[in-house]
C-alpha cells in the first residue's frame, strides 16, 4: 500500500514537474537485528546478479541496455533487492540505479573487483592506500543513491579452516568503511560481510565481526548457504539448527547466496520457511543464486544478446514469492541484544582482536575524500610496493611478505595461489558441496 501511494505521488510529480523519475525506495536502516524502511520491517527478497558471470566480468549497472532488458523481469519476479559482485567505480550508474529504484529494488554491492581486493594469503600487504582509495571511491559513487541498501566489504575471504587470519583485515576494512561513511555520507549505509559456509569457523566469523567496540562492529552479517536441496524441509535442511545457533545474534543476518541446484528444476519451497516466523526472528531473508544462467546452471533466466527468456526456476520462484507473505508486524525482531563475545585466538581461529590501524598513506582519503574513481583496470592493489616491510598483524611477528614470485605471478592466468586468493575475495565462488560444510566449487573468474 505504501508503495502504491508513493508511486501515485511520484507519478503525479512526474506529470506535473517533468522530473523523469519516480523513486519508491526510501533508505533501508538497521534497527536491532533487522532492517527497516521507515517503521516497516524490511526482508530481503533478492537475487545475486552478475550477467556474464565470471568469464565476462562486466559492470551490469552501467549498461542501460542490460538494465532495461533485466529490471522489468526482476520486478515481475517480485524482487526488492539485488546483489552485484563487482562494478566499475569510474562508470555512470545513474540510469540503472534510477530504473532499479522505480522498480522498488535495492542494491547490495560488493566493493571489490578482481584487481582490488583483500589477499587471503597476504592480508596485511593487500590492506594499503591504493586498495582503500578504490573502496572509498566506490562508496562515494554509490552512496548518492537512496536504493543502495548496503555494501559487502568482502566475500568469502575466509573460505577454509586455515584462512581465518585474514579476518582481521576484513574487520579493519569494515571499521574503515563505516568511519568513511560517517564522515562523508549523509546517511549510515550499512556495511557487512558475506561468509562462506565453512563449518569449522562460521560461528567464530559471525561473532568476530559483531564483537568489540561499536566502531569496529559490522552493521550486518550474511552467509552463503546451499544446505536446502530439492523438496527439503526446515528440519531436514538443518536450517532449524542455524536459527537455533544464531538466536540472540544482535545484528541483521541474511543468506547472501542460497538455492542448491542438485535437484532441478528448483522448486524453492525454502521461501516459505525463510519468510515465516520460524526464521524471521533471526534472519531477514536472502538472495537466490543467481539471476542469469551461466555455465554452473543456477540461472533463473537465459540471456541471448538483447533477449531474455525465463527458465522454469524463474516461474517456480515467482510462484513462491507471490504466495508467501511476510509475517505480520515486526516478524519477531529483537532490539538491544548484546554484541557477541570475541572468539579467543587459537590454532583454529587466528584473527586478532586488536586491529591494524588505517595505513597512514590512506588517511588523506579518509579525511578529504577518495578523489577520482580509478575504475577496474591497472595493476592489482595486492602487489603495490609497501614502504613498511612488516606484514604482521598486531601482536604477531615475522608474517611472510608476498614473495617476488607471488608478484611475478600477478599477470598469469589460472592457478597462481596469490591471484586466486585475491580474486576469490572479490569474486564468485560457484558450486558447493552440500552437507560437508566445505566449498568445493570451481572458481570461474578466469
Ligand atoms: C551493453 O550490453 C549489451 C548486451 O550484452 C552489449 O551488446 C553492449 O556491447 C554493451 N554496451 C557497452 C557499452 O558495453
Ligand atoms: C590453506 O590450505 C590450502 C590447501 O591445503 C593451501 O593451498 C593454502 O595455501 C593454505 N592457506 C593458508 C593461508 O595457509
Ligand atoms: C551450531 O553450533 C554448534 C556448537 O558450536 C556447532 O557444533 C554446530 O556445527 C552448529 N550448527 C550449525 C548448523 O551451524
Ligand atoms: C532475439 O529475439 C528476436 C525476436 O524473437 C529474434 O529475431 C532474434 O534472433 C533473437 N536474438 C538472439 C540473439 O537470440
Amino acid at each position: 500500500m505504501k508503495g502504491f501511494t508513493a508511486t501515485l505521488a511520484a507519478t503525479a510529480s512526474l506529470l506535473f514537474s517533468g522530473i523523469a523519475s519516480s523513486k519508491v525506495t526510501d533508505p533501508v536502516t538497521v534497527k536491532g537485528n533487522a532492517f527497516f524502511v521507515g517503521n516497516n520491517r524490511f526482508y530481503i527478497r533478492g537475487v545475486d546478479y552478475q550477467p556474464g558471470g565470471s568469464s565476462n566480468l562486466a559492470d551490469p549497472l552501467s549498461n542501460i541496455t542490460v538494465c532495461q532488458r533485466d529490471i522489468s523481469h526482476m520486478k515481475d519476479l517480485g524482487l526488492n533487492t539485488i546483489r552485484v559482485y563487482t562494478s566499475d567505480n569510474s562508470a555512470d550508474h545513474d540510469e540503472c540505479m534510477d530504473l532499479l529504484s522505480e522498480a522498488g529494488i535495492y542494491l547490495i554491492l560488493d566493493v571489490n573487483t578482481p584487481k582490488f581486493s583483500i589477499s587471503r594469503d597476504f592480508p596485511v600487504a593487500s590492506y594499503n592506500e591504493v586498495y582503500l582509495q578504490h573502496v572509498f571511491a566506490t562508496i562515494d559513487v554509490f552512496s548518492k543513491y537512496t536504493n543502495t541498501l548496503g555494501f559487502f566489504a568482502a566475500n568469502e575471504v575466509i573460505n577454509a579452516a586455515n584462512s581465518t587470519r585474514a579476518a582481521t583485515v576484513v574487520k579493519a576494512l569494515i571499521r574503515d568503511m563505516r568511519k568513511y561513511i560517517g564522515k562523508h555520507v549523509n546517511r549510515p549505509i550499512p556495511v557487512g560481510y558475506s561468509a562462506a559456509d565453512v563449518a569449522e569457523n562460521r560461528r567464530e566469523m559471525a561473532y568476530y565481526l559483531n564483537c568489540g567496540s561499536d566502531d569496529t562492529r559490522s552493521d550486518f552479517f550474511a552467509f552463503n548457504d546451499y544446505s536446502w536441496c530439492g523438496p527439503s524441509s526446515f528440519v531436514q535442511s538443518g536450517w532449524d539448527k542455524k536459527v537455533e545457533n544464531y538466536t540472540g545474534y544482535s545484528i541483521p543476518l541474511f543468506l547472501s547466496e542460497f538455492g542448491c541446484n542438485l535437484v532441478r528444476p528448483r522448486i524453492f519451497n525454502e521461501i516459505k520457511a525463510l519468510y515465516s516466523t520460524q526464521m524471521t526472528g533471526v534472519f531477514s531473508g536472502g538472495l537466490v543464486y543467481e539471476f542469469t544462467q551461466e555455465p554452473n546452471n543456477y540461472g533463473l533466466v537465459q540471456i541471448d544478446g538483447d533477449n531474455l527468456t525465463t527458465l522454469p526456476d524463474f516461474d517456480n520462484l515467482k510462484k513462491q514469492y507471490s504466495s508467501t507473505n511476510n509475517p505480520p508486524g515486526d516478524g519477531g525482531y529483537q532490539n538491544n541484544l548484546p554484541a557477541s563475545n570475541c572468539p579467543e585466538k587459537s590454532s583454529l581461529w587466528e584473527a586478532t582482536n586488536t586491529l591494524p590501524d588505517l595505513p597512514s598513506a590512506a588517511s588523506v582519503y579518509m579525511n578529504n575524500g577518495a578523489g577520482t574513481p580509478k575504475g577496474t583496470n591497472g595493476a592489482s592493489s595486492q602487489f603495490v610496493p609497501q614502504n613498511h616491510k612488516d606484514y604482521s598483524l598486531p601482536g604477531e611477528s615475522g608474517a611472510p611478505a608476498p614473495s617476488s614470485s607471488a608478484s611475478a605471478d600477478k599477470n598469469k592466468k589460472g592457478v597462481a595461489a596469490s591471484g586466486m586468493a585475491g580474486l576469490a575475495a572479490g569474486g564468485l565462488w560457484m558450486g558447493v558441496t552440500v552437507g560437508l560444510g566445505t566449498i568445493a566449487g570451481a572458481m570461474l573468474l578466469f
